[in-house]
């Protein structure tokens, strides 16, 4: 059973500055809410309520958007505002926040095993809170692949197809398919070049890890920019057969990047809006 989520929120976001300078890029809004309180309901969702935040230097705000705000509270009691806050304080009423920091920034591997004092021994999701995912009317992302997890126990990756020209932005699989949209992989590469890539199936933010992940990235070297990649520690558990990659329902926007981030937003503001 999958019981824990976790969040590596550590990055600087540099292609968000300057709004990142002193903002937490998960704290960026889509309307109203921040990413991350996105990709918390969407591991709720999936019947996860216990949340592992990796965070760094200068991102206070997350915990404090996940905590009470008595000052703010009590202002707005019996005003017209103050159902604004009640979807976010249901949130934090069905879930736990456990938080560590990350205190060199050495990449998303390095941020996973940094919150191994969070997950212990048993497998978990992760999430990435700046691909935001949306599965209209239907299971979200990580649900789909928590179902995925209890039958076939072992890790996977959230995959899509991308523009050939687009893989030196991603870890890229290559596998069997093994049924629709699944495949068994058998080799991964950080972010290839399109004349290199073994396919154009991208691994975006959505993972399921089983514990063993946390001694092989101890092990694992700085790979590509000098940081610990989480795509070489899950090409070692590949080649005994052990990571899926699935083609996930839904669509995904890219919100570390500011075009998906407006596309996010116009998504979801034609969604609510009309
Ligand atoms: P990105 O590659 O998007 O990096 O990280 P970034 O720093 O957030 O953003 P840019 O590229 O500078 O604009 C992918 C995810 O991994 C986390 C980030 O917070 C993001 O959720 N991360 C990355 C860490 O937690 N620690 C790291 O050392 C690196």
């Amino acid at each position: 059973m999958i019981r824990k989520c976790l969040f590596p929120a550590a990055g600087y976001g540099t292609r968000f500055l300057p709004a990142t300078k002193a903002t937490p890029k998960e704290m960026l809004p889509v309307l109203t809410k921040p990413l991350i309180q996105y990709g918390v309901e969407e591991a709720l969702e999936a019947g996860i309520h216990t949340m592992a935040i990796v965070t760094g230097r200068g991102k206070r705000a997350i915990e404090d958007h996940f905590d009470i705000s008595y000052e703010l509270e009590h202002q707005i009691k019996g005003t017209s505002k103050e159902p604004l806050l009640h979807e976010i304080r249901a949130l934090i009423d069905r879930c736990t926040f456990s938080y560590t920091r990350q205190r060199e920034m050495k990449g998303l591997g390095h941020a996973i095993l940094t919150g191994e004092t969070l997950i212990g021994e048993e497998p978990f999701a992760v999430l990435l809170a700046d691909d935001l995912c949306e599965n209209s009317g239907g299971q979200g992302v990580l649900g789909q692949m928590v179902t995925l997890y209890n039958k076939h126990r072992c890790s996977i990756v959230a995959i899509e197809k991308v523009p050939r020209h687009e893989t030196d932005k991603y870890g890229i699989v290559a596998g069997e398919e093994i049924g629709e949209g699944l495949y068994r992989v058998h080799d991964m590469v950080e972010k290839p070049s399109p004349e290199k890539t073994p396919s154009t199936l991208a691994i975006i933010g959505r993972y399921i890890l089983t514990p063993d992940i946390f001694d092989i990235l101890r092990e694992t070297p700085p790979g590509r920019g000098g940081e610990i990649q989480i795509t070489d520690a899950l090409l070692r558990q590949a080649r005994k057969g052990r990571v899926l990659a699935y083609r996930f329902q839904g669509q995904r926007f890219d919100c570390g990047s500011v075009e998906g981030f407006v596309m996010a937003t116009n998504h979801f503001y034609k969604k609510f809006h009309s």
